[in-house]
């Protein structure tokens, strides 16, 4: 069995103020299943970097504190960025990777998540790898194609021995409003665990977590998370919300 994982991306807001604040009021509204989290189901919050301690001081196990970006070196004349031993010294041991947006506006190609891939599992970081396809390649049948390139470059690098987590998040759904039905959502995730088995081999395909992203909020996720191949959620714009959270990881501690 799959342990679920609830994912929430705050992207570039909040402050420490409001980290602060942000997990008194989840960790209020999650009181009667603080003891499944890491056992049952697992939490996960990707923060900005200047957040990622206040978080951990606050989230004390109770959940994974995980960044949204890595560089693929390991130090150097990189101006702006940060690097995985950097993330390990200060005790961060997860990051998304390819995020669409970092693909869209920050030049985030296959190559260059696929060395991201590479040097989060070098250095020991679990990596959420996110591929999904765009309006225009859905609307022109392309959409399976688009997702075995993506899945094909995350994958390069990667040993059937080692762990990842990947993020299904169709671009069209991200912050708009628009979910995937639970049916679109599980045939393209049902394609990605093939892919796997395809590429990895059974124990892989088995042992991978996929998660759904793109507008998952508390009235769909759990639809979303019953199909048999979506074991979680990524979770931009309704993450944000300490109650509306907590209100998911209710029903995530809650599913079979
Ligand atoms: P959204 O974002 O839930 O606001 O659509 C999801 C994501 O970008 O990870």
């Amino acid at each position: 069995m799959r342990k679920k994982i609830l994912a929430g991306n705050w992207k570039m807001n909040k402050s420490i103020a409001e980290t602060k604040d942000y997990f008194e009021v989840f960790f209020a509204g999650t009181k009667t299943i603080q003891d499944q989290i890491n056992h049952k189901f697992e939490m996960i919050f990707a923060v900005p970097f200047p957040y990622l301690s206040t978080a951990q001081a606050a989230v004390q196990g109770r959940g994974v504190v995980a960044a949204q970006n890595v560089h693929f070196e390991k130090s150097g004349a990189y101006t702006g960025e940060v690097s995985c031993p950097m993330l390990r010294d200060i005790g961060i041991s997860c990051t998304l990777v390819g995020h669409s947006e970092r693909r869209q506006y920050f030049g985030d190609s296959d190559e260059v998540v696929s060395r991201k891939v590479k040097a989060t599992l070098d250095h020991g970081i679990l990596p959420i790898a996110c591929l999904g396809e765009k309006k225009e390649e859905r609307v022109g049948g392309q959409t399976f194609q688009v997702l075995q390139t993506q899945l094909d470059a995350i994958l390069a690098p990667v040993e059937p021995s080692q762990n990842i987590i990947l993020a299904y998040e169709p671009v069209w759904a991200i912050g708009t409003g628009l979910t995937a039905t639970d049916e679109q959502a599980q045939e393209a995730h049902a394609f990605i665990r093939r892919r796997l088995r395809e590429t990895k081999g059974e124990a892989f395909a088995e042992k991978t977590r996929i998660l759904y992203g793109g507008s998952v909020n508390g009235k769909n996720v759990a639809g979303l998370i019953s199909q048999p191949d979506i074991d979680g959620g990524l979770v931009g714009g309704a993450s944000l919300n300490p109650e509306e959270f907590a209100v998911m990881a209710n029903i995530v501690a809650g599913a079979k």
